[in-house]
């Protein structure tokens, strides 16, 4: 069929679906139904009843609809018990939703919202329903994560109403909603999710239909980096989870939140990604892939990375080894740059003897170590590289802010043990990093920062749209641009090469836009800097 004869064909019928939809936008919402009272449904009828809006509860069956109840109630109860709402606020918030084992029950609502199971089949079966339901009026929303919501949408009676609604876990708390449009998307719709979410209290980033949307496309390679460093025996699970949260001041470490998000559920994110983009960093790690066969999913069946109240599991538990005695007297080797002076000016503070001089006795040799650069040439020169280790100080020197103790392939047990005891006395958090670029802070955030630099360069969000949903949808205490700029592109640029000298993976290669802001020396989050800045780029 020639191509015009074709094009003509599909804009009739897009417009035929758009023209019985012409309405939808301009509705008011007074009530929803949301399909699947798991975790996430529960949390998002919660925010719907909290927002003044009806909600019809719709579950498979009493005992699943008692279920995703008591997930709501308990979540009520501690909003009261931590002075958040009253007693009469959570009865009346309670009162908005009307629980309903079946689908007939949502026959008069404005928009409905399934929360169901990531699998294509389930949810084409329960948009078959709302489609018989539901009025021909309503928005039919779903909060996939990975799934395409274009092929949820062509599958319905009238795809254009269908659109992509995504909240974040904890629903309740995490302010983002993604709304994902799609080429069969009605005008005017994603507008009225987008408008109805600011209602809710949260912040909508409008997307077109990629796998994982802006958050979880970012997020889920940098968990999935994460799992496979655990993997390699690079670190352990405490020291990965702590240089995030100490080191860059994320809210949960990357091994804890995928407990939390589930390990299924990440592995199942991860292989659609795999499936749209290929390429190394979307291979889910085999220790993933293991814990899930050993029906070790997470937080929900009490054990996946850790365990679950509380304990860790043994292999996380992998730490340095012997505790050691904070040093008497340090040789402290640098190459005169402020990383040395750092150093100096703390071991000073803290009353420890220093000498310049490896000739002198001392207790450590310690290498003022900088994030791009080996420790293990300084140990070799200082002539004792068995008694040196590195210290990287990737933060700034508040107490409990992080250093990384560098462990080169000389640095015997002791010398390991006597810089971590440094650290602890220097009122710093400790992780053992290896001698391998970026330590380990920088191995974690430097091929992050490029995703998301490649997701800005690829035209599909614009850098301001990253930092919201990052903030917004993960708890980031800012995006990933301003920790870009914070860390400078120059920085993460050098970092970036060295892993990819070390290790070759096309994933580590540094995106061309980044090299261009570090030649230029331009900021990513300065406004007006350059083609593609803050707000340059506009999510589709
Ligand atoms: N339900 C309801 N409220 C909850 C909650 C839950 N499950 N968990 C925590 N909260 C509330 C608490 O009640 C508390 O509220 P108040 O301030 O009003 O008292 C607030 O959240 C803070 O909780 P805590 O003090 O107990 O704990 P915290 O300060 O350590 O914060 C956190 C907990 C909000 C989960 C925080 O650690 C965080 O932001 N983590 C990152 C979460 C994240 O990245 N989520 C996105 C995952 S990806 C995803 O969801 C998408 C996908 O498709 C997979």
């Amino acid at each position: 069929m020639p191509t015009v004869a074709l094009g003509a064909i599909i804009g009739r019928s897009l417009a035929a679906a758009r023209g019985r939809d012409c309405n939808l936008a301009a509705m008011e919402i007074h009530e929803v139904a949301v399909v699947g009272l798991g975790t996430m449904g529960a949390g998002i009828a919660e925010v719907f009843a909290r927002a003044g809006i009806g909600v019809v509860a719709i579950e498979a069956d009493e005992a699943a609809l008692n279920r995703g109840l008591g997930i709501l109630d308990a979540s009520l109860s501690r909003a009261v018990s931590r002075g958040r709402i009253t007693a009469a606020d959570q009865a009346e918030i309670r009162g908005r939703v009307r629980p309903a084992a079946g689908f007939s029950a949502a026959a008069g609502v404005d928009l409905a919202i399934e929360v169901v199971p990531e699998q294509l089949q389930i949810k084409r079966q329960i948009f078959a329903e709302l489609d018989r339901v539901c009025s021909p009026e309503a928005i039919l929303a779903t909060n996939t994560s990975s799934l395409s919501v274009t092929a949820i949408a062509a599958g319905t009676a009238n795809p254009g109403r269908v659109v992509g609604m995504h909240f974040f876990n904890p629903a309740p708390v995490m302010r983002l909603v993604e709304v994902v449009s799609t080429v069969l998307s009605a005008e005017g719709v994603p507008d009225a999710v987008a408008a109805l979410a600011r209602r809710l209290g949260k912040t909508p980033v409008q997307v077109a239909d990629r796998a994982g949307f802006v958050a979880n496309a970012l997020l889920l390679p940098y968990l999935n980096h994460a799992i496979s460093l655990l993997d390699a025996g690079y670190s352990s699970a405490a020291d990965i989870d702590l240089a995030c949260t100490a080191g860059i001041g994320l809210p949960m470490g990357p091994l804890a939140l995928l407990d939390m998000i589930g390990l299924d559920t990440s592995l199942a994110i991860l292989e659609v990604l795999h499936g749209e983009f290929g390429g190394d960093r979307y291979v889910p790690a085999a220790l993933l892939r293991r814990l899930v066969e050993a029906g070790r999913t997470g937080r929900k069946s009490g054990r996946g990375i850790y365990t679950y109240p509380g304990g860790a599991d043994p292999r996380s538990d992998a730490g340095p080894g012997e505790a050691g005695s904070p040093p008497d007297t340090v040789t402290l080797i640098g190459s005169g740059d402020s990383a040395e002076a750092e150093l100096a000016s703390v071991l000073a503070a803290a009353g420890i003897n220093v000498t310049r001089n490896a000739a002198h006795r001392s207790d450590l040799i310690l290498i003022a170590a900088q994030a791009g650069r080996p420790v293990l040439p300084a140990a070799l020169a200082a002539g004792r590289a068995d008694e040196a280790v590195g210290m990287h100080l990737p933060g700034t020197l508040a107490p409990g802010s992080l250093a990384e103790v560098v462990q080169t392939s000389l640095s015997s047990p002791v010398a390991v043990s006597t810089g971590m005891a440094l650290a602890a006395k220097l009122g710093l958090s400790a992780v053992l990093a290896p001698d391998r670029p970026g330590f380990l802070v920088g191995a974690l955030l430097y091929p992050h920062l490029a995703d998301a630099v490649r997701m800005v360069q690829d035209g599909y969000a614009s850098a301001a749209d990253v930092n919201t949903a990052m903030t917004l949808g993960c708890g980031y205490p800012t995006g990933p641009f301003e920790l870009l700029d914070t860390a400078g592109p120059t920085t993460v640029l050098a970092g970036l090469e060295a892993m990819y000298d070390a290790y070759g993976y096309p994933s580590f290669a540094p995106p061309p836009l980044l090299a261009e802001h570090a030649a230029a020396g331009i900021a990513f989050t300065r406004r007006g800097a350059g083609p593609r800045s803050a707000d340059a780029t506009t999510a589709r």
